[in-house]
């Protein structure tokens, strides 16, 4: 049931014959949807940043499924209808309450191939070599989507077969893409020429995709269908295993049968802190993002933020400098926790946050030089988002990404998915930034079975034990920034979901030394930054958000981002 139903596209269906993709098989018309932005439920929603995955997550859970049957039917299906970031071929993090029990979370983060080496990406004089790092087969880290959706199959209701069979149809009668799609597919056509050993399903020859063209991907329906059919063993094993080694082989890429068969999803202890309230669950190391939540917010309970206007100089310049102080702790303390020890307890202790507080000057900007790692007490992007409420008052909160769009555009010949350039994420040498600019350093050097670092931040909020937020979003290091502002547009400046996600949003890194923000950012604060000493860049857009808020009389205010075709559904 729909409040405020916002339909800006329709894509009707063109050819009769494809009608069979509607019906009981996947509950969506997968040629005539619309986008909805927003909407107030009673029972359940889904919101992704796809119509119709959201679609068939609510359908799971209008079918008995809860909200992990939810989580895992969404990320199979889009993995179909939004290629550039929707995965099998990637990984992701899951954070889950279900009500009144203990929250858990699921990391199935890529790991680097066994014949991963520190020097791998470095050419004969040393340099750093970033577009093998980014690009094609020696760019990807093992898959850990399928594991971590059978890792997930534990929680769920229903079974596996049940949850893959909107995903294997509109795999294998295809779709309608948006003008959205169409535009990436075509931009991303040269990289899948270079990257690619056959030429995959999302390269036409004939003229550019548009908007309402049919996107069938029958080699993935047939990677799908093993998975359904042999279970961890379709895709980690046998016929996909052997085609993606081939694939490896092919184009000079390192993942070998063995390192396919030992990929393990690992479950792990969420990090959980209050602020102002609520109780906010996230994601520990390999993300970095829950720590540095939890270090910013921490960071910004010493000063009282809704003092200053939204996004005045004052309230930015507060933000910025508490954003600069985490991320250069990201790049010193931050990676894989099963290879080195991260400092937890120190990086969020009240005393180590107020001494980093120490530094900030409102009058004028810092300087990202002039700040360094702290010093610890001795001891001691494209990405996409799910976010999920079922009628138990269960909450899923999803963030899985190939990397960049479309991965490493390495699609695997014969299986029909594109697999990540995750590798990236690494520090392939010490500087050297990533494609997000982020740098780094011993904690995150590549290592044979190593994850690497994330910024990857699903996250729920409970007030009175009750789930009160679920938030994420894609946008590879501004992701932690956007679910900070997120969660501080609600609780701090009082802001309505739609608002919270919408509104401008900037971010800060450490290095380089600038505060990137949205096209629609005030210029009269830009001005003002300036004025103290900032650098501005204009990023664009950033981020997709998914929010879903339960409000006090219980409904459930779940909006998609403006940004994209993100959309939700629900009941
Ligand atoms: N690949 C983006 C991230 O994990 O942060």
């Amino acid at each position: 049931m729909f409040k405020n139903k916002i339909t800006p596209f329709l894509y009707f269906l063109l050819i009769p014959a494809f009608n069979a993709c509607k019906g009981p098989e996947t509950g969506v018309n997968a040629y005539n949807y619309q986008i909805n932005k927003s909407a107030e439920f009673t029972s359940a929603a889904v919101v992704c940043a796809h119509p119709l995955a959201s679609e068939v997550g609510s359908n799971i859970m209008k079918n008995g499924g809860n909200a992990i049957d939810a989580a895992i039917a969404t990320q199979w299906a889009l993995a179909v209808v939004y290629p550039g970031a929707g995965n099998i071929g990637g990984g992701g993090f899951m954070v889950a309450r279900f009500n009144n029990q203990p929250a858990f979370t699921l990391d199935y983060r890529e790991t680097a191939p066994s014949k991963a080496s520190e020097n791998m990406y470095l050419n004969e004089d040393g340099s750093a070599n970033t577009r093998l790092s980014q690009n094609g087969h020696l760019s990807s880290g093992i898959p850990g989507t399928p594991s971590g959706m059978y890792a997930a199959l534990k929680y769920a209701k229903l079974p596996m077969k049940t949850l893959l069979e909107s995903a294997i149809k509109l795999a294998e009668l295809g779709f309608a893409i948006t003008q959205s799609e169409a535009d990436n597919l075509n931009s991303s056509k040269e990289g899948f020429l270079r990257n690619n050993t056959t030429s995959p399903a999302f390269v036409r020859d004939d003229r550019p995709w548009k908007a309402g063209d049919t996107l069938v991907q029958k080699d993935l329906a047939n990677t799908l269908k093993r998975i359904r059919d042999n279970g961890l063993k379709g895709f980690y094993e046998g016929e996909t295993a052997r085609l993606l080694v081939n694939e490896m082989e092919k184009g000079g890429g390192i993942i070998s049968l063995d390192d396919l068969k030992s990929y393990k999803t690992i479950e792990r202890e969420p990090i959980v802190f209050n602020y102002k309230g609520y109780e906010i669950i996230t994601m520990p190391p390999p993300s970095s993002g829950g720590i540095l939540l939890q270090q910013m917010l921490g960071m910004l309970s010493t000063r009282e933020l809704s003092r200053y206007p939204f996004q005045s100089e004052k309230s930015v310049q507060l933000i910025t400098e508490v954003e600069r102080y985490a991320y250069a702790d990201r790049a010193e303390y931050l990676g894989d926790p099963d290879f080195v020890k991260v400092p937890y307890k120190q990086l969020v202790s009240a005393a180590y946050l107020a001494n980093r507080m120490a530094a900030f000057d409102s009058t004028k900007a810092g300087v990202s030089n002039n700040v360094k790692p702290g010093v610890l007490p001795k001891e001691s992007e494209q990405t996409t988002h799910i976010s999920i409420i079922d009628k138990e008052g269960n909450a899923v909160s999803v963030t899985t990404t190939l990397n960049g769009h479309y991965g490493s555009k390495t699609v695997v010949s014969g299986a029909g998915f594109l697999l990540n350039n995750e590798m990236d994420d690494f520090s392939i040498q010490p500087g050297v930034p990533n494609m997000y600019g982020a740098i780094g350093g011993a904690a995150n050097a590549i290592q044979p079975n190593k994850r690497m670092l994330s910024s990857m931040t699903p996250t729920i909020l409970l007030k009175d034990k009750k789930p009160f937020m679920v938030v994420g979003t894609p946008g590879g290091t501004t992701i932690i920034t956007s679910v900070l502002q997120s969660i501080i547009n609600v609780v701090d400046y009082g802001m309505s979901a739609t608002d919270a996600v919408n509104k401008p949003k900037f971010h800060h890194q450490w290095l380089p030394d600038r505060i990137d923000v949205e096209d629609d950012f005030d210029v009269n604060t830009i001005e003002q930054l300036k004025k103290l000493g900032y650098t501005i860049y204009n990023r664009g857009k950033i981020g997709r958000t998914e929010m879903i808020l339960i409000k006090e009389n219980k409904k459930i205010d779940a909006v998609a981002d403006k940004r994209g075709n993100d959309s939700v559904a629900g009941f």
